[in-house]
């Protein structure tokens, strides 16, 4: 038998049990993962709470893990048990001692690169990669808005960004996350509980507004952040932290300035094996080379996912969690 975090029905985090099952064993082209660390994400919430639905309850729960291969299936090249591997995708159930994913969703993870750094880095690094060398591709000299600077996503962000000589402006919501933000590398930062971001952003850019908002704050953001942008200029809209961004009227964007706008995921850039591997390989000379350094500031035993799911919810954490089986 092995532990895993479930839940049967959609709702808050005392929908998730701690239960024992029995492991999977993995199928054609699948290999499972002793996970020595699991990272905690804000989807992680949309699925327990039923804003994205799981394909079937009951369900488990997570996408991201760092461990050892334990066993591989049948035409498994490339991966023998023992290996040190990490993931960002895959069907849910990263929550578990034991996760069976499909081999080609798996990197091998450098030595010099911790269970719990790679847990904490991989959906978060592969996100901030795609946004910032990809989705937009930033320029030394530039300056962006990003939100929820100091957060799992926003903490790579800062340091990516600065290494890449570009002026990432953080929102965040107290003084203590906004000296974290500058810590890690923001150029400037507002707190959006107590500032009016468009009028800093102009104070701050000259009246230039900025070329990009990378925006996973979703509801309460979404019309500041069309605000804060340059003619023609770019909203990223990848997630929904205060809920989804709806009813959008696509007339807009035209009224703001023949904007553009994308709402872009993971899954999305990290479609095919090349791909993945060419992100990974990145985040991982950003780690390595100490560019970016990943701040796992919040440790809980993977029986306490609940506990630590609600500490994220309620904006009570900075950098990373991880979940330990
Ligand atoms: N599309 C993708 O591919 C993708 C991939 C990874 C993550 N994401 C998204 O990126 C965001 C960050 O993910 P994360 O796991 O690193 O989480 P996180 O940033 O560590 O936590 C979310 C942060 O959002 C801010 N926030 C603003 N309004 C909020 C509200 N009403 N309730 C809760 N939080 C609020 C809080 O920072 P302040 O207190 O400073 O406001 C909070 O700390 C999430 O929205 C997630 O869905 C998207």
């Amino acid at each position: 038998m092995a532990k895993r975090v479930q839940f049967a029905r959609t709702g808050g985090p005392e929908v998730l049990e701690y239960v024992d099952v029995t492991p999977a064993e993995p199928g054609p082209g699948e290999v499972r993962v002793r996970n020595r660390a699991v990272g905690l994400n804000f989807i992680d919430i949309y699925f327990r709470t039923g804003l994205y639905p799981a394909p079937s309850l009951p369900s488990g729960l997570g996408t991201e893990g760092a461990g050892e291969i334990d066993a591989v299936g049948e035409g498994v090249k490339g991966f023998a048990p023992g290996d040190r591997v990490a993931y960002a995708q895959g069907a849910l159930g990263a929550y578990a001692e034991l996760h069976v994913l499909p081999a080609e969703k798996v990197v091998a993870l450098p030595e010099a690169i911790s269970f719990e750094t790679a847990a904490a880095a991989m959906l978060k690094g592969l996100t901030v990669q795609y946004l910032l060398r990809q989705t937009y591709r930033v320029k030394e000299g530039e300056t962006i808005l990003f939100h929820a600077a100091a957060g799992g996503v926003g903490s790579i962000a800062c340091q990516w960004a600065k290494a890449l000589g570009v002026k990432l402006i953080g929102t965040v919501s107290s003084p203590e996350k906004a000296e974290l933000a500058k810590r890690n590398g923001a150029w400037a930062t507002i707190d959006y509980t107590r500032e009016n971001v468009v009028e800093r952003v102009r104070e701050l850019t000259g009246g230039e507004m900025v070329p990009v908002v990378y925006d996973s704050v979703g509801k309460d953001t979404w019309e500041t952040s069309l605000d804060c942008l340059q003619k023609r200029g770019l909203m990223v809209s990848f997630g929904n932290a205060s809920g989804p961004v709806e009813g959008v009227n696509i007339g807009i964007l035209n009224q703001k300035g023949a904007l553009f706008a994308t709402r872009p995921s993971l899954n999305g850039y990290a479609d095919t094996r090349e791909r993945f591997e060419a992100m990974a390989e990145e985040l991982f000379e950003m780690i390595a080379s100490g560019k970016v350094a990943i701040d796992v500031a919040n440790r809980y035993p993977l029986s306490d996912a609940a506990q630590a799911q609600e500490a994220l919810a309620a904006r009570k954490t900075t950098g990373s969690t991880v979940l330990l089986p």
